[in-house]
């Protein structure tokens, strides 16, 4: 197992987490990523909940994964008189996975929700990323709903 660190993400990780990002949501470039990663870490802009990254680095400082979560006022299924933790992406690269990480970011994820006083964490995955289910199930998440999405140009 690969032995790696799990912390929160700083202003100096911003190009290495850029192309983690473009990884995983290609429809944003690489730069509009990193113009975007870096305004929150430099606190520029301050979402309207808190939303944090972490990354897991190896330790020749590269990383390999992030895991961004963020607070919802509420979540389908989830008790509503809380915020919910809520994954809002979580990728390992390639060729690190099955090792563990994703597990880790997404533990330390857990936790700091904990510590913003929520009971539960929710999560989402398309229907097609099979992969993204197995790891969510793995991890303890259970399906409470699927939804189809529709759109109409007016
Ligand atoms: C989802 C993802 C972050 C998991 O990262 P990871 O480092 O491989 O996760 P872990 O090694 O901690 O695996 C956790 C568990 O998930 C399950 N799992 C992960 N990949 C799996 C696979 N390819 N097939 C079956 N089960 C799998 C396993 O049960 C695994 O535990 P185990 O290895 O002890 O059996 C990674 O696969 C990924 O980046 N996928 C592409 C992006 C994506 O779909 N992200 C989620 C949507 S936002």
């Amino acid at each position: 197992m690969l032995n790696v660190l799990i912390r929160s993400a700083l202003l100096s990780d911003v190009e290495s987490l850029a192309g983690l990002c473009f990884a995983l949501w290609p429809e944003s470039s690489r730069e509009e990523h990193a113009s975007e990663l870096a305004a929150l870490l430099e606190k520029r802009v301050t979402p309207l909940m808190p939303l944090v990254h972490f990354v897991a680095e190896t330790g020749d400082g590269h990383l390999v994964g992030f895991l961004e979560a963020d607070l919802r006022s509420h979540a389908d299924c989830c008790d509503a008189s809380h915020a919910v933790g809520y994954v809002e992406g979580w990728y390992v690269e390639e060729s690190r996975r099955r090792q563990g990480i994703g597990r880790q970011l997404l533990a330390v994820a857990e936790e700091w929700a904990r510590e913003q006083g929520c009971v539960e964490m929710a999560s989402d995955a398309l229907i097609e990323n099979e992969l993204s289910q197995r790891a969510h199930a793995a991890t303890g998440y259970q399906v409470v709903a699927r939804s189809v999405l529709y759109r109409k140009p007016l």
